[in-house]
């Protein structure tokens, strides 16, 4: 009767995919509870990578169901490609896979809107996917969106396309002089699409709580991170869903009361893509490097990552929000070269140290404070306990475990399943 939680701390990319992927063989459903196409969520398998989307990462173990729930933005398009894309892998996503009859629809007009809206906003920008995940949410919120199970009765999908394109051909044409959406050909496609999936839409929250009673195990699979958080990130350079504990609960409709677990992912450094704040940013040929070794380059859009020292006040503000039980700390072996590594353990404005990660956005004139620690020069990739680990390195982890208060649980040294330490109690 347990459901574990993984959260990304930092903002997204921390290498939740791995862990997911890791900690997936012995159970029965993933669920994938927030977010959409955005996500770019990458799993190594015997040599082989995997990158997915949309359909949670566990979809790689045979005896796993696979759950779409009813927080997350499906694109139909987006989903039939990772459909197709995993045919050609031998996995049969229809089997193994229920969507949530209540999932928003993301439309092409959405990211088209998402789009226009960036290029419209100057120097503004976001710095978003353009998967129209943040429009499409905006729907959801002013009530107009268009959900699943609205797909697979043909009077109610026109009553409400009807009136969402009332409204969003309005909004195309008159705010961004965009061409209008036909109703006829969306309309049909929307009724493909809901027809192809109608076997497999259901009530997913009661689906899991019934499998969580009857003794079935459950993994919740955040995408993004806290710093991207909607309420908890650096607004207004987020993303538009919550990646956090509560929106995993409200993403998927399980009791809170089934959740004992939550790890959050931290990679050993700290990396963003797109606009925003980034106190412990590094530039020039110090990011160059970090960002070459570490191949810091987006899944979804190949944009070059922001790269940086790791940062203690965020991993505090994330282990608050998320109510961490244990973090899992990724890509260490990329700091294997280094002589000296840096961690961010506060900020300061005005020389005065403030007490926690500012909620109110605003990070201006932060200032961080750096502590130094001796590198370790050696590859630990192969490391497969703390032991194997160099002595600097073990210091380098304590010191982050002693900073953040919580326990680091697992290491990973490297992309593949196997390369992961599971640090004993
Ligand atoms: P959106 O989610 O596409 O609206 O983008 C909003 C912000 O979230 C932008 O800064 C994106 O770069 C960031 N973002 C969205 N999804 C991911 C992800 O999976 N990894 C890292 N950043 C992301």
């Amino acid at each position: 009767m347990t459901a574990k939680l993984v959260v990304g701390t930092q903002w997204g990319d921390e290498g939740k995919a791995k862990i997911i992927d890791y900690l997936s063989s012995q159970i029965d459903y993933i669920v994938r509870y927030q977010g959409g196409a955005n996500a770019g969520h990458t799993v190594s398998v015997n040599d082989e990578v995997y990158i997915f989307h949309l359909i949670p990462s566990g979809i790689l173990y045979p005896d796993t169901t696979c759950v779409i729930a009813n927080g997350v933005a499906l694109d139909p398009i987006s989903f039939m490609e990772e459909v197709a894309y995993l045919k050609e892998r031998g996995i049969d996503v229809f089997e193994r896979t229920i969507l949530s009859d209540s999932c928003h629809i993301v439309l092409p007009l959405h990211r088209a809107i998402d789009a226009a809206r960036e290029t419209a906003a100057g120097d503004k920008q976001i710095g978003t996917t353009k998967r129209g995940i943040g429009v499409c949410y905006g729907d959801k919120v002013m009530r107009i969106g268009l959900r699943l199970g609205d797909l697979l009765d043909k009077d109610r999908l026109k009553e409400c396309l009807t009136h969402f394109l009332d409204v969003k051909n309005r909004v195309l044409a008159n705010m961004y002089s965009e061409p209008v959406v036909d109703f006829d050909p969306l309309y049909k496609s929307l009724l493909e699409f809901g027809e192809k999936v109608r076997p497999i839409v259901r009530n997913t929250s009661l689906e899991l709580n019934t499998a969580l009673k009857a003794g079935k195990s459950v993994l919740l699979e955040g995408a993004q991170g806290t710093g991207l958080d909607i309420d908890f990130g650096t607004y207004p350079y987020v993303t538009s869903s919550n990646p956090t504990t509560g929106g995993a609960i409200a993403g998927s409709g399980i009791s809170f009361q089934h959740l004992n677990e939550v790890i959050g992912i931290a990679k050993a450094y700290v990396t963003r893509v797109g606009e925003g704040p980034f106190p412990t940013e590094l530039h020039g040929d110090e990011a160059e490097e970090l960002r070459k070794i570490g191949r810091e380059f987006g899944a979804t859009t190949g944009r070059p990552r922001r790269c940086g020292w790791f940062d203690v006040e965020l991993l505090r503000h994330a282990a608050r929000v998320n109510g961490l039980t244990g973090i899992a700390l990724t890509k260490i072996d990329i700091l294997a070269n280094y002589d000296e590594i840096k961690i961010g353990v506060a900020y300061k404005r005005n020389g005065q140290r403030l007490p926690a990660f500012p909620t109110d956005g605003n990070l201006d004139g932060i200032e961080v404070e750096y502590e130094t620690m001796p590198g370790w020069n050696e590859d630990i990739s192969k490391a497969r306990k703390l032991s194997d680990l160099p002595k600097n390195c073990r210091d380098y982890i304590d010191r982050l475990e002693e900073l953040i208060e919580v326990p680091i649980k697992f290491i990973s040294v490297g992309p593949g399943r196997k390369d992961t330490i599971v640090v004993d109690d």
